[in-house]
């Protein structure tokens, strides 16, 4: 199971652990973090990034892999797509079948819009599926949605767009409503009130979990009322590229069967990018916690069609990916993990840092300690401790099987028992703190008819985001921008189709002396294997 330095290290974990107890580690002040981050966090790493060529965004910084997508060809240039042959005409196209495309959907198909999902993979193969800690809203008599406010805004660095945090905040409760109507199954103690936990820089306890599944139980209720409406779901299909009507405005989107290759033309009069993250672009080499398709794609449709990015230069790596065994490098650990109890220590068995700080701080934190040789060397690199077997002694025997189930499988399939052992943690790529910039309604601001909603939006959370407002986040505005495109739809009147945009932006990607052979977006991780 453990190597023997690992067990030697262990062996300091035990002997400290009780002391550790008696004395939570302090919090760090704001110039110990700013410090901290500027030292160690990788968004800090100039060889990481680079700078964007053409575009709204031109002249600014934005990590290698995204910037060699936004500097790729269109997969149709130079290919004869016919326009006059329309595939699908609905009123409301979704690109994306996670949380935030389905919630869309749910909503559009309530208002009477004629709407379609399109997803590359299956429907529900997303990052929601794989979120586990939880979801915020402040729905307890000792919180508020200003508190909730006031910890989201401080987390992410005072960068939030205050109209889109407001929103979140204030429809946090509703969305809740709605998903626990819907029939998710949250954590209820015996008198039917919600379980709540707190996360990272959290002043309130606002996680509402299922167990340690919760992404899973949101999107199984999610994937099952779109069944049940019997909206459209075509799956395998990528969205390649956006289409543009003669005054400038979206008005569908060329698909591509990702079976057969064959293009197809989808007219709507509104289309909601939905399509996640970008963890499988692996910045920096960092493995990812993400799902297989989060290749930015979203990111590289809107831009191309001419929509701005916000906040495209910062990333979150959760801090605590599997470090050991290698079989699941990078998978997640949840941050409920340290929620309910455990400590993050070091090879000597110093509890280094409050285990509830801030995500890019709590990263910093391990990097910090590994560089500085005090982390533990595993096949891959290195790690700390999660000091997990404290869960089970602050809360009692049963604790981690009850409260985080799938944690404790997930390292019992390699043989570690997590209730008696301590487990080993790195950063892992977790989420795109930046995206498409969207107002308040979820329309993109220069582009008419297209929303954006879910991971592929920036400036919600800021420079970094909390725990849990990520789940919040896809509901939120994926519901509102299902509404809003299916009213946006009832008055729209499209002209005739074109991609004009692609040929302008090859010539602004040769004006700028970039050639290349790359085509974006990515639609796969570039591991992919390519035979059918
Ligand atoms: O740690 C976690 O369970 C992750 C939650 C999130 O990204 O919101």
């Amino acid at each position: 199971m453990f190597t023997p330095e690992m067990l030697e290290s262990v062996a300091k974990v035990e002997a400290t652990r009780k002391e550790r107890m008696a004395t939570e580690p302090r919090r760090m002040t704001a110039e110990e973090k700013d410090e901290l981050l500027k030292k160690f966090h990788p968004d800090y790493r100039a060889e990481g990034f680079a700078t964007i060529q053409i575009g709204p965004n031109k002249g600014e910084k934005v990590p290698l892999e995204l910037g060699n997508l936004l500097h790729s060809n269109s997969r149709l240039l130079g290919e004869k797509i016919d326009l006059d042959k329309v595939d699908y005409d609905v009123d409301v196209l979704v690109i994306g079948g996670g949380g935030a495309g389905s919630s869309a959907a749910i909503e559009a198909d309530n208002a009477g819009a004629n709407v379609m999902i399109v997803t590359k993979l299956r429907i529900g193969d997303a990052n929601t599926m794989m979120a586990e800690g939880g979801i915020q809203a402040a729905d307890k008599e000792n919180d508020s949605p200003v508190q909730h406010y006031l910890d989201a805004f401080g987390g992410g660095h005072f960068a939030a767009r205050p109209e889109l945090l407001r929103r979140l905040v204030m429809e946090a409760p509703d969305a809740i409503k709605w998903l626990n109507d819907l029939g998710v199954m949250f954590d209820k103690d015996a008198d039917g009130r919600m379980v709540t936990t707190h996360g990272g820089g959290t002043s309130r306890k606002r996680m509402h979990a299922c167990k340690d599944y919760s992404g899973a139980e949101i999107m199984r209720t999610l994937r099952d009322e779109v069944i049940n409406r019997k909206i459209p779901v075509v799956e395998f299909t990528s969205a390649v590229e956006l289409i543009k009507d003669e005054n400038g405005r979206v008005a569908g989107a060329v698909l591509q069967n990702m079976e057969t290759d064959e293009y197809l033309v989808a007219r709507a009069k509104t289309v909601i990018i939905a399509t996640g993250g970008a963890g499988r672009l692996h910045y920096q080499g960092f493995p990812t916690s993400n799902h297989y398709g989060a290749t930015a794609d979203g990111l590289i449709l809107g831009y191309r069609a001419g929509a701005p990015l916000l906040y495209q230069d910062t990333i979150q790596y959760h801090p605590t990916g599997v470090a050991y065994p290698s079989q699941i490098f990078g998978a997640l650990v949840t941050e409920k993990v340290r929620s309910i109890g455990a400590m993050l220590v070091n090879k000597d068995g110093v509890a280094y840092a409050h285990p509830l700080e801030t995500r890019d701080v709590s990263a910093s934190a391990i990097i910090r300690e590994c560089a500085e040789g005090r982390g533990v060397e595993t096949p891959l690199g290195s790690g700390v401790w999660l000091d997990t077997p404290m869960i089970e002694i602050l809360h009692g025997e049963g604790t981690i099987e009850k409260r985080i189930p799938a944690m404790m499988r997930m390292y019992l399939n390699y043989g570690i028992d997590m209730r008696k052992v301590p487990i080993l943690v790195y950063p892992t790529l977790h989420y795109q703190n930046g995206g498409l910039e969207i107002g308040g309604e979820g329309f993109t601001k220069t582009i008419d008819n297209l929303l954006v909603a879910g991971e592929a939006v920036g400036g919600i959370h800021g420079r970094n985001r909390l725990m849990g407002n990520s789940l919040l986040d896809i509901i939120v505005f994926g519901r509102n921008a299902g509404k809003a495109a299916a009213a946006k739809a009832k008055v729209v009147k499209l002209g005739k189709m074109n991609l004009d945009h692609i040929e302008a932006y090859a010539k602004e990607l040769k004006a700028a002396g970039i050639e290349t052979n790359d085509v974006s977006p990515l639609l796969l991780p570039k591991y992919a294997r390519k035979e059918r």
